[in-house]
């Protein structure tokens, strides 16, 4: 059966509106993802019916929060494969994944160790483990990438040694969009016996993750870029990594037992679990996922494909026009400039015509100094968005670039 866009879209409810009286065209999607009625009505429902804290009430709204709660744990378990349910920690999202692992390995990190991070990482998969190396004495060291925005394995090849302790890598680029060889990055780090964190922050939305055919140690996911809501993701992590590393925050739900003399702390997953958490944003974050299963990640990868290709082609008849990541395995995601042109201009004029883009350098600095530009108009494709969309993204373009030289 043929991808049914035109039904697909009626779930989301923001996309009937009008950005200064044009029909919305949302191309922001690697930023935050829209939020179909389905996992709205989850939102809802949470509210109207069982809203209670969990863990700790003998209420009934207490228990029916918990049970959905660690449903919800169990459904994203099975979604990316995990062996185990309590190896999925719900996190406000991929930056808080990546710290707890990055404040975990002060303790497991030695002076001299050295640490590799991709040269495409966003912000959050570079400064905590810059401050993790301030912390311990350990060398941070970059695999870099091509023009293509492709990395250079065989330079990965010739940094891994006996002293990489550990990798960062993102599975697929914010802005590039450039889908990275992890099975094969993570295979190489274990031959060294380094351990290796993949930010799936990008992935997750396009690609349907097998944790445990990757054999990753830890994977990091944001709710929000896959139609869950904002302040929800996972880390997951091997049970016996987990086990070996010290908590991130101290408090509630934490801790098998407090006194003044010693605290000692609550088994997997609650050992990284303090305080409240977003309890209704991981049952949404379920319910996103129920969602995007019932349409298939096989069909949303062939159907975002067909975007990337035909925006690619459309947007490059555009004088000028310049895209930045032209991998041979990507995402639907374009970023560009015109030469002569600051990428905020085009993208305030993208605006003024309904079309939501990002602008700037999307939380990755190293990649614009890379190419030697202050940033890019990114345009991020989700499964909602349509051919005609591209039409009047290139139209945009074409008029921003008519008004602005
Ligand atoms: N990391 C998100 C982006 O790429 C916010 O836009």
């Amino acid at each position: 059966m043929a991808f049914d866009v035109t039904k697909i879209r009626k779930d989301f409810p923001i996309l009937k509106r009008q950005v200064n009286e044009r029909p919305l065209v949302y191309l922001d999607n690697a930023a935050t993802s829209q939020t179909p009625q389905q996992v709205i009505g989850a939102i809802v429902d949470y509210y109207h019916n069982y809203n209670a804290n969990i863990h700790r009430g003998v209420h009934t709204l207490s228990q029916e929060a918990t049970d959905k709660y660690e449903q919800a744990r169990i459904k994203i378990q099975q979604h990316f494969n995990a062996v185990k349910a309590y190896e999925i920690i719900l996190t406000s999202g991929t930056t808080h994944s990546i710290n707890i692992v990055a404040n975990g390995f002060s303790s497991l990190v030695n002076k001299g160790d050295e640490v590799l991070v991709s040269a495409m990482e966003h912000h959050s998969n570079i400064v905590p483990w810059q401050m993790l190396c301030e912390r311990t004495g350990a060398v941070l060291k970059v695999v870099p990438m091509s023009l293509e925005g492709e990395l250079l394995m065989n330079e990965y090849d010739k940094l891994l040694s006996g002293r990489t302790k550990l990798v960062f890598c993102n599975h697929v680029s914010n802005a590039l969009g450039t889908v990275n060889p992890i099975k094969e990055i993570i295979e190489k780090a274990h031959k060294v016996g380094a351990v290796v964190l993949v930010d799936g922050a990008q992935a997750a939305p396009h690609i349907k993750t097998n944790l445990q055919e990757l054999d990753v140690d830890f994977y990091t996911v944001s709710a929000h870029k896959m139609c869950g809501p904002t302040g929800v993701g996972i880390l997951y992590g091997k049970e016996e990594l987990l086990n070996k590393l010290p908590p991130y925050q101290g408090g509630g739900e934490m801790i098998a037992e407090v006194t003044f003399e010693k605290t000692t702390y609550a088994d997997l997953p609650h050992k990284f679990e303090a305080g409240t958490p977003n309890i209704c944003g991981g049952i949404a974050f379920g319910a996103a996922l129920d969602y995007m299963n019932n349409i298939g990640f096989d069909a949303i990868a062939t159907y975002e494909h067909e975007l990337l290709v035909y925006a690619t082609e459309r947007l490059l008849e555009i004088e000028g026009l310049k895209i930045y990541g032209t991998a041979k395995d990507k995402t639907a995601v374009i970023s560009f400039n015109i030469e002569g042109l600051h990428p905020y201009d085009i993208g305030s004029i993208l605006d003024k015509l309904g079309i939501a883009v990002r602008t700037g350098h999307h939380c990755t600095q190293p990649i614009m100094d890379f190419f030697k530009i202050p940033g890019t108009v990114r345009a991020s494709f989700s499964f909602y968005n349509t051919l005609e969309e591209v039409d009047v993204l290139v139209e945009g373009v074409k008029r921003a670039r008519a008004m602005l030289l």
